[in-house]
C-alpha cells in the first residue's frame, strides 16, 4: 500500500481565526446565526456518521443505493483519472464510486478534501489500504475558498456528495459552482448529490430523530465554541429545532435558548445575551427540484449530462460537464 499524502491548507490556528470572525459576526447579529462547517470537529464528524445510520435519515442510504446502481454507468462515460471529492467526510459511499472508476475506468488518484482533519486522515488511510493501486492525496481545506489549491494533472471528476450543496444558500451555491467551473478544464465533470423536495413529514424527522442524535450534532457547535474560543455555553440550555421553510424549500436547524442567559466568549472579550425563546440559526439544508438544479448548473457554466433519481424521487445524482 502507498501511504496517503495529506496536505494541510487550513491549520488549527487558521480554523480558530476563522471561527473568531464567524462567531463575532454571527453572535452579534439579529437574529443570531453560525455557519454549519463548525459542527465538524472530531465529535461532530462522529455524530454525523451516527446520523447517516438513523432510520429517519434517508439521504445517505438513498444516495448509497443510487450510487450502487449507477456507478458503472458513471465510470464508463467519465474516463476520470483523478477523483476529487469535496467535503468527503468518512468517504463511506465513495468506495462504490472508486470500485467502479478503478475497475471500469483509468482512475489513478483520489483526492479527498475536508475541513475536518481527523475525518480526512482516517478516511484517506482507509481508502489507501482498501485500494492499494490508487494514489490517495488528501487536502485539509475549506471548499469555499481553496479550490485553487487542489492538485492538478490528469482528467478530473469532482464529486460533491451527500447533499452538502444544500447547506449553502442560492448565492453561495452560485459562487461555489462557478468556482468549481473555474478550476476545471472544458469536458471535465462534476458529480453532484442533492436531496429532493419531499413531504415535510418525511424530511422533518430526518432532522429531528427520536434518538436525539441530530440534536446533539446541532448542540455540538456550542461545544466547539466552548473549546476553541473559551466560551461558556451550556449546550443543555438550548433546544434543537428542525423547521421546514416551504418558501425557501429548506430545512432550517436552530438552537433555542430555554432560559434568559448571558454567554461569555472569553477569547473574543464579549458577552452574548439570550432571551428565553431566542434562536440561533445553525444550518439550512435546501432540497431541490431537477429543473432548478439543472438551471443552477447551467448558470455556473456546466451542462447536465445525466440526472439519476431513486425510485421514490428522494435524492438525485447529477453528472455535469464543464462547458
Ligand atoms: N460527503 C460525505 C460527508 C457529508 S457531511 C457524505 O456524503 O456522507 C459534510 C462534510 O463536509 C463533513 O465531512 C464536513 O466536515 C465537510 N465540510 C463542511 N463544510 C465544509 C467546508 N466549508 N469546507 C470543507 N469541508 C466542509
Ligand atoms: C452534510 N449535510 C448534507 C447534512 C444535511 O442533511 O444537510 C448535515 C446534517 N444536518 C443535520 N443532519 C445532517
Amino acid at each position: 500500500m502507498t501511504q496517503p499524502i495529506v496536505e494541510v491548507h487550513l491549520t488549527d490556528a487558521d480554523l480558530t481565526e476563522a471561527l473568531r470572525t464567524d462567531a463575532r459576526s454571527g453572535l452579534t447579529a439579529s437574529p443570531k446565526w453560525l455557519p454549519p462547517k463548525w459542527f465538524y470537529d472530531a465529535r461532530g464528524s462522529d455524530l454525523f456518521e451516527q446520523i447517516t445510520a438513523l432510520p429517519e435519515y434517508y439521504p445517505t442510504r438513498t444516495e448509497r443505493a443510487l450510487l450502487e446502481s449507477v456507478a458503472g454507468a458513471i465510470a464508463r462515460t467519465a474516463k476520470a483519472e483523478v477523483l476529487v471529492e469535496l467535503g468527503s467526510g468518512s468517504a463511506a459511499k465513495t468506495r462504490i464510486l472508486l470500485n467502479a472508476l478503478t475497475s471500469e475506468g483509468p482512475l489513478k488518484t483520489y483526492v479527498p478534501q475536508d475541513v475536518s482533519a481527523t475525518a480526512l486522515r482516517a478516511s484517506a488511510a482507509e481508502v489507501a489500504a482498501e485500494f492499494p493501486g490508487l494514489a490517495v492525496h488528501g487536502v485539509v481545506s475549506d471548499f469555499t475558498d481553496t479550490l485553487g489549491t487542489l492538485p492538478r494533472g490528469g482528467r478530473r471528476m469532482i464529486a460533491f456528495l451527500g447533499g452538502t450543496i444544500g447547506n449553502m444558500v442560492h448565492d453561495e451555491r452560485a459562487e461555489f459552482l462557478t468556482g468549481i467551473h473555474d478550476v476545471l478544464e472544458p469536458g471535465e465533470q462534476l458529480l453532484l448529490g442533492a436531496g429532493l423536495v419531499l413531504e415535510p413529514d418525511i424530511m422533518v424527522p430526518a432532522y429531528d430523530d427520536a434518538a436525539g442524535i441530530t440534536a446533539e450534532f446541532n448542540r455540538n457547535v456550542l461545544r466547539v465554541l466552548n473549546s476553541r474560543l473559551r466560551a461558556d455555553f451550556d449546550p443543555e440550555s438550548f433546544r434543537h429545532i428542525a423547521h421546514w421553510d416551504p418558501d425557501n424549500e429548506w430545512i432550517e436547524m436552530r438552537l433555542e435558548a430555554t432560559r434568559d442567559m448571558s454567554v461569555t466568549v472569553a477569547d473574543l472579550g464579549f458577552t452574548a445575551r439570550f432571551a428565553r425563546g431566542e434562536q440561533i440559526r445553525t444550518e439550512i439544508s435546501a432540497k431541490f427540484r431537477l429543473p432548478g438544479l439543472d438551471s443552477e448548473l447551467r448558470g455556473a457554466g456546466f451542462v447536465t449530462e445525466h440526472a439519476w433519481t431513486d425510485p421514490d424521487d428522494r435524492f438525485a445524482l447529477v453528472l455535469a460537464a464543464r462547458v
